[in-house]
């Protein structure tokens, strides 16, 4: 199990909410386990973190964040393992994707130990929170905001870091309708489309809401510049299996560096499956679809997990994509990730940071 640095002020919850929740049926993302981290940067460093109840913030009507979006954030997954204790999967991978973000979004750095350190105690102290059985784990949601009473348009002077936890289930609970979106867009070469910022998340409602209100979960976002490539999907990056090979659009500086993504790929890679990460155009996609040569397509995100895709519009086509149950591939590459997250398997690339 890891030992962490450095042991992290606490004020512990006088009475757990667990007793009252019913962890068997939760839907995503509403239901928050008992406590929180909290650090501030301020006069140019940060404060040392404190971890207390889950409780709402104070925040000044002024705050810079509410104004002009400066914020981003991750998300990460603790699991129970066949051993009977607790991990949390690539917490490296996301602490540096968040960096990356900060960077991008011109907010400092968290430290990296001091960021692990946090994680796990919270997970530690938490760890009654994550759910049994198949579909359980406890996301994590790490992020940092911009806090400075001001309304010009500057970087923040100050912001705040919090991580809480939600114990979840599933993200979808159905293989999804997705649409190929081709009039509006998500990123454009230059733009923040590979920080995992709120603004890129807000700018997307409005399509997806059109999209919702057509019978699609979400949209397939195509490149800015001329609509005939593919990027992502609206909370996970895409895959397709056409004719046995795994195709998913490279990082070209428009989509999320995702952690599952990466995982897939290795993984498929070392499964004897032929990957290919590389421009995926519209076209061939549609045209693999209408000649039968499309035999999978999935989501794939830490919420998300893996989302088979059911059906894929694109104007006026729709396509059903095959039963669920003869997707091998998608299944086969979903299963061994599964199998490696909650450690029935031995994990060969060092991916689960044991915490309990
Ligand atoms: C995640 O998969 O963790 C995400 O951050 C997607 C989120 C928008 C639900």
């Amino acid at each position: 199990m890891i030992t962490t640095g450095q042991k992290i002020a606490t004020q512990r919850v006088e009475r757990s909410r667990l007793q009252d929740t019913d962890l068997n049926n939760i839907k995503f993302g509403r239901v928050f386990s008992d406590h929180m981290l909290v650090m501030d940067f301020e006069d140019g460093a940060w404060k040392a973190p404190t971890i207390v109840p889950f409780a709402d913030l104070e925040l000044s009507p002024a705050a810079l964040v509410l104004h002009y979006s400066q914020t981003i954030f991750e998300g990460l997954k603790a699991y129970r393992t066949a051993n009977g204790g607790v991990s949390i999967f690539r917490p490296q991978a996301n602490i540096a994707r968040m960096n990356r973000s900060a960077k991008r979004m011109c907010m400092p750095q968290i430290p990296e130990d001091l960021f692990l350190d946090a994680l796990v105690q919270l997970v530690q102290l938490d760890k009654d929170w994550l759910p049994e059985g198949d579909e359980a784990s406890l996301y994590i949601r790490p992020f940092l905001f911009a806090s400075d009473e001001y309304i010009g348009v500057k970087p923040s002077d100050n912001y705040k870091f919090i991580i809480f936890t939600c114990p979840v289930r599933s993200y979808y609970n159905e293989p999804v309708r997705v649409k190929i979106e081709t009039n509006y867009s998500r990123a454009f070469p230059g733009g923040t489309g590979e920080a995992k910022c709120g603004g890129n998340y807000a700018g997307g409602l409005y399509p997806a809401k059109m999209g919702q209100d057509q019978g699609y979960h979400q949209l397939i976002w195509t490149d800015g510049l001329t609509h005939q490539f593919i990027e992502e999907s609206g909370t996970m990056n895409v895959f397709f299996n056409i004719e046995g090979t795994l195709i998913t659009p490279a990082l070209d500086g428009t989509i999320l560096h995702g952690i599952t993504r990466e995982s897939i790929i290795r993984i498929a890679q070392d499964e004897g499956i032929r990957v290919e990460e590389r421009p995926v155009t519209v076209e061939e996609v549609v045209s693999a679809a209408r000649n039968g040569r499309l035999r999978s397509a999935f989501g794939a995100g830490t919420a998300a997990t893996i989302a088979h895709i059911a059906t894929i519009a694109f104007g006026d086509e729709e396509f059903t994509l095959p039963e669920i149950a003869e997707r091998r591939l998608a299944n086969q590459v979903g299963q061994r990730l599964d199998d490696i997250r909650r450690g029935r398997v031995a994990d060969p690339y060092g991916w689960l940071v044991p915490v309990a």
